[in-house]
């Protein structure tokens, strides 16, 4: 496959699974250029997903991030419950309901549906990807195709390879995946939870033990996470973060904490108990904080026009932004 010979504007693509993610992983590809057939499993679909996309282009467009019109956009995409409109995808991501016995029986009908030669990615957060391959009858074209909310303004994407994924299929991926506006990573060996996930959910237990322990409040937990790691995630990774700041420090702490840290293996309480009450955080105005439904709203809202303001920073210091001021400076110096 050579990237050069790209157009993305002919290269038909499909999104199965039409609910928050897949709507917005959908507006990405239009506004990358493809035509985009998405599918709606649900009849919920059919009735909220172009109102959803169109809502998602009308900000990308507000917000200078897309420059067609609306329409021109709508144009080319297809809503429809009729997988066999896959047929010309060149690559069909799945972002169904977190549930195996579902994502199998949808895989089967995309592979029903597409050739023997197109792609097919699975937006799963965390089911190994060589897990799901044992329900595909070619896992050599598989892949997982991990996106974050909102899609089309986050530059992160994470492709991954089950055990039976072709690799130069994924060095492909992780290129064409730059037209999409990403600056992609690229897993070649699977492990539950992919990269992001395993950093986060490492975090995630630390915070509840600080809490549960009666270290911290939720409060205080947030507001460290936010002031420290937020003040400089989005320009360095934790590597280049230790490396800007003297790795001894690091190494002389490590010893004596790492020790300290939580290793638990079972769900918090703090969560487990929440969770059984029925709060799902600000969708239905009930989680750690207590919100009313106007604060759930607005917090939802306040997220959507932080992604924007971030979006901006992250494209003004990309990860190659030192390579490129070396280059800048040598063509001044010439
Ligand atoms: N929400 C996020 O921030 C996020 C981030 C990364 C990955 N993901 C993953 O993306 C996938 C979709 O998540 P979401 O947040 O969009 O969920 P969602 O609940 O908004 O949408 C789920 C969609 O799944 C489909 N679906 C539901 N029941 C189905 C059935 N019986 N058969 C076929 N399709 C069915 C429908 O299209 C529905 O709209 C999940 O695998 C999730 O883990 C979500």
């Amino acid at each position: 496959m050579d990237l050069t010979k790209i157009d993305i504007q002919q290269m038909p693509v499909g999104v199965v699974g039409l609910g928050l993610m897949g709507c917005s992983i959908t507006t990405c590809l239009l506004i990358s250029g493809h035509p985009v057939t998405g599918i709606a499993p649900l009849a919920a679909d059919m009735g909220h997903a172009e109102e959803r996309v169109r809502a998602h282009l009308t900000k990308a467009i507000e917000e200078g991030l897309a420059d067609k019109n609306i329409d021109d956009y709508i144009r080319r995409l297809t809503i429809t419950d009729d997988y066999s409109r896959l047929a010309d995808c060149k690559i069909t991501i799945e972002s169904t309901l977190e549930d195996i016995d579902i994502k199998k029986a949808v895989f089967e009908k995309i592979e029903a549906a597409v050739s023997p030669t197109a792609i097919i990615g699975s937006n799963t957060s965390a089911i190994p990807i060589s897990i799901l391959q044992q329900h595909v009858r070619r896992p050599e074209r598989f892949f997982g195709l991990h996106w974050t909310e909102p899609a089309y303004t986050t530059r992160f994407l994470e492709i991954i390879c089950g055990d039976l994924s072709d690799k130069e299929t994924a060095k492909y991926l992780y290129e064409l995946a730059h037209y999409w506006d990403k600056e992609p990573t690229l897993a070649l060996k699977d492990i539950r939870g992919f990269i992001t996930n395993r950093l986060m959910y490492a975090m995630y237990r630390e915070a509840f033990n600080l809490v549960e322990g009666g270290y911290a409040s939720v409060e205080d937990v947030d507001r460290a996470c936010r002031n420290n790691a937020g003040y400089w995630m989005t320009l360095v990774g934790v590597f280049r973060w230790m490396d800007l700041t003297g790795l001894p420090a690091y190494h002389a702490v490590m010893k004596d904490l790492l020790p300290t840290l939580s290793n638990k293996t079972e769900i918090p309480k703090l969560i487990d108990d929440l969770v059984k009450d029925g709060a799902k955080g600000v969708a239905n105005a009930k989680g750690f904080y207590d919100y009313t439904p106007e604060e759930a709203k607005l917090w939802q809202e306040t997220y959507r026009e932080f992604s924007y303001d971030i979006m901006r920073i992250a494209k003004k210091y990309p990860a190659d932004v030192v390579k490129k001021k070396l280059a800048a400076l040598s063509t001044s110096k010439g």
